[in-house]
């Protein structure tokens, strides 16, 4: 007999989200064992979760999860009675570079775990739950009005917003078809410590500390509704503990700002902190070539979430900005080690050579 009551599956716990995800679960549940299964891809690092690696019940397997013999072999070790599975390929600009590579993570390694699920849970559902993390992106672009609900139909138009949607599809295939308790979430674009610098804001706060070019693509314009990432593992934790199995909960912050607005608020807190005249970085800001299939607006309803299970955000975006500014200007060893290597490339493709 285990010690624990729970044993979870979290997959991509050394990424963004996940490893949010991780801490909130293994400090707030001691009786939960939490595994977290991670192919350590770029995207991934073990530094993430440093401050609470060695609780007892917290737990590492370096998998890929498209190797089905080897999540089969997890499956067996630690008879999971829930899986919370955020393991993605998750760069919209990469995807469009590399679209097999998503096809391959988030499509197969989500089917992969979907039918291991199955599998083991065949005989006996109860107390089981496939939690699936998605995106608003699968929603498509909205025009200067309107939110997405958990009715809209979806629309996606990356190929990394069409692999995570044929995900969310096998995941209701395998509720409706097999009867596997699941549930999905589709939340806005997270912000908070740890994400990777290929995204939009710690891309701005690394290159303005080190005064390199500030690149906006096209003219600015696009809105993205933003949340305090640890705001999206409290929904996590309450949408795994409360949903209902077989439903979509829409999970964003109300915060919709334009990307140049964004780069100018950012532009200014990081004047102030760095002793800078006020308005200098924003001479950084350029102007580049837009984002091929760019959409335009995201927003979420997240209404039922809260109607139904009394979630919302706790943090002010202006606040949720300090403190990410601040968590990266005193943790630039950790941007330092993430940025050598294969960044470089990276960014040499995605912003120098194109
Ligand atoms: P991330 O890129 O920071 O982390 C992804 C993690 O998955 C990494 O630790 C990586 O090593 C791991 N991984 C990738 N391929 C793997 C594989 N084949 N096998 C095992 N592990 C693998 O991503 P994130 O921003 O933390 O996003 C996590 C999840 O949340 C994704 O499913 C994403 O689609 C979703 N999501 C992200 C956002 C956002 O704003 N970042 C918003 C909504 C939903
Ligand atoms: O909406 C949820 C999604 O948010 C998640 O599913 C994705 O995993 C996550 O990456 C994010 O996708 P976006 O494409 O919205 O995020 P990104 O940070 O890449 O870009 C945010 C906006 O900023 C977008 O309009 C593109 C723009 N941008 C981005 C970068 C990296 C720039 O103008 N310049 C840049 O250098």
């Amino acid at each position: 007999m285990s010690a624990f009551s729970k044993t979870i599956a979290v997959t991509g716990g050394a990424g963004f989200i996940g490893s949010h995800v991780i801490r909130l679960f293994v400090k707030k549940y001691p009786d939960y064992r939490v595994v977290n299964i991670d192919a350590l891809t770029y995207a991934g690092n073990l530094e993430n979760l440093e401050d609470i690696d060695r609780l007892p019940n917290y737990f590492f397997e370096h998998a890929d999860i498209c190797d089905e013999q080897v999540i089969n072999g997890l499956y067996k070790k630690y008879a999971f009675d829930a899986v919370i599975h955020l393991a993605a390929e998750s760069h919209v600009d990469r995807s469009i570079m590399d679209p097999l590579a998503f096809v391959r993570t988030n499509v197969l390694g989500t089917a992969v775990l979907l039918n291991l699920s199955r599998a083991y849970w065949e005989k006996d559902h109860s107390n089981k739950l496939f939690y699936h993390v998605s995106t608003d992106e699968v929603y498509g672009s909205l025009g200067d009005t309107g939110y997405f609900t958990e009715k809209t139909a979806y629309d996606p138009r990356s190929p990394y917003s069409a692999s995570k949607a044929s995900s969310d599809h096998l995941v209701k295939a395998y509720f409706h078809t097999y009867g596997l308790p699941v549930v999905i979430s589709n939340c806005s674009n997270n912000y908070g410590s740890h994400q990777f610098p290929e995204k939009l804001i710690p891309l701005m706060i690394n290159n303005i500390l080190t005064e390199k070019p500030l690149p906006v693509y096209g003219k600015g314009e696009n809105v993205r509704d933003w949340l305090w990432v640890e705001d999206h593992a409290r929904a996590i934790d309450t949408i795994f503990h409360e949903g209902k199995t077989g439903e979509t909960y829409n999970i964003g912050g109300h915060n919709e700002w334009k990307n140049i607005d964004l780069i100018h608020v950012l532009c200014s807190i990081m004047d102030k902190k760095l002793g800078r005249s006020e308005g200098s970085s924003t001479g950084l800001i350029r102007f580049v070539k837009d984002r091929s299939g760019h959409d335009l607006r995201y927003a979420i309803d997240a209404s039922r979430l809260n109607n139904e299970l009394g979630w919302k955000p706790s943090l002010q975006f202006e606040e949720g900005l300090e403190k990410t500014v601040d968590w990266y200007l005193q943790n630039q060893e950790w941007v330092n080690h993430v940025t050598s290597g294969q960044y470089q490339q990276f960014y040499t493709e995605q912003y120098i050579k194109r």
